[in-house]
């Protein structure tokens, strides 16, 4: 394929997205536009201006603008709001199904209801299944550096919408926060039936990884790259079918990796790992989830047919059941049988 083949073929490939905090997806547009329609004070004079501080460099510079950001979501209208201009990127990206994080601890701390932020983020992804038949699952993630016993209340919280949460997971900074601090909601939470995930080996060692999988028993591992410095854990991973949701872009952004070259997609797949590509925080890292594909396209050389493990990955990796996950694979071999190029 040459570039251009390439660049075509990733942009009508349907695939799924795994991992992207909703919150994340606020645009500086959106941002500033909802500081006035909620007449909340932010540091900043403009778009220009928000989108100038987006230069981080590491994951905590990072999150303390994250958190700043949210500071402006205050109805249920907002996060309907924020989530249907996500849902339209994402289909402009050809993307089936979501599966979105959200952070209620970063919401109900400033005094907004629990009931408002999953109302308005489910009405709207709800309205996106009607639209364009996008599919979806919620995940509430924990914010992990703050303690079990505020995870556990959130869970509570969260008792009365269980009909519309897939899964729980953990997020946040991660160095010093280790997963086995959570074990115990972790626990509660497979007890109700919940779908477990957790960010490990993003900015964390090798050893956070073993305990997401040994102490949380977790169905995903959210990022997984320093996994890539213990080759037991690898075989591990591999042999037990881990799906693991990359996030290029994220990576270059908060400095996980110093070029996009170095992005270990193209190793986790020669490794026999189930690697994902998505697009984490896409306001804030500089693109959706097609972007992320070109970006490691062109850089790692990925082959036509890599591409296609990629996306098939995201939805054998995806919550959906057996028979929704066949008809998509469906829907790539077609694609894939019908592409000229
Ligand atoms: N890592 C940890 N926590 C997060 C992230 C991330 O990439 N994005 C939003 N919260
Ligand atoms: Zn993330």
């Amino acid at each position: 394929m040459t570039p251009d083949q390439r660049t075509a073929y990733i942009d009508r490939l349907p695939k799924a997205e795994l991992h992207l905090h909703i919150e994340g997806s606020l645009e500086p547009e959106m941002l500033f536009a909802l500081a006035q329609r909620n007449h909340v004070d932010i540091p900043f004079a403009s778009v220009e201006d928000i989108r100038n501080a987006y230069n981080f460099s590491n994951l905590q510079d990072f999150l303390d603008i994250y958190y700043q950001g949210m500071a402006v979501l205050l109805k249920a209208q907002d996060f309907y709001d924020l989530t249907w201009a996500y849902l339209e990127r994402a289909h402009d990206d050809h993307v089936r199904h979501v599966e979105i994080f959200f952070d209620p601890q970063g919401h109900t701390e400033r005094g907004v209801p629990f009931a408002d932020v999953i109302t308005g983020i489910s009405d709207a992804l709800a309205d996106g299944e009607k639209q364009w038949g996008i599919t979806s699952r919620l995940i509430l993630c924990f914010l992990r550096h703050l303690d079990e016993a505020a995870a556990q209340a959130t869970l509570d919280e969260a008792l009365p919408y269980l009909d519309r949460i897939a899964g729980v997971g953990l997020d946040s900074s991660e160095m010093g926060h280790p997963p086995s601090k959570f074990a115990n909601v972790f626990a509660r939470a497979q007890l109700l039936g919940l779908k477990l995930v957790a960010h490990a080996g993003e900015e964390g060692p090798p050893e956070y990884v073993h305990e997401a999988l040994d102490v949380l028993h977790v169905d995903r591992i959210d990022h997984g790259n320093r996994a890539m410095e213990d080759s037991a854990l690898v075989t591990r991973l591999a042999g037990e079918g881990m799906t693991l949701t990359v996030c290029p872009l994220s990576n270059l952004k908060l400095c996980v990796i110093g070029d996009i070259a170095d992005s270990p997609v193209k190793q986790m797949l020669d490794s026999g790992l189930k690697a994902t590509v998505n697009s984490d925080d896409p306001a804030y890292f500089g693109g959706y989830v097609n972007a992320n594909f070109h970006a490691i396209a062109s850089a790692l050389d990925l082959s036509r047919e890599q591409l296609r493990t990629l996306a098939r990955n995201s939805f054998t990796g995806s919550f959906l059941p057996p028979d929704q996950i066949a008809h998509l694979l469906a829907e790539i071999d077609h694609y894939d049988a019908h592409f000229a190029g």
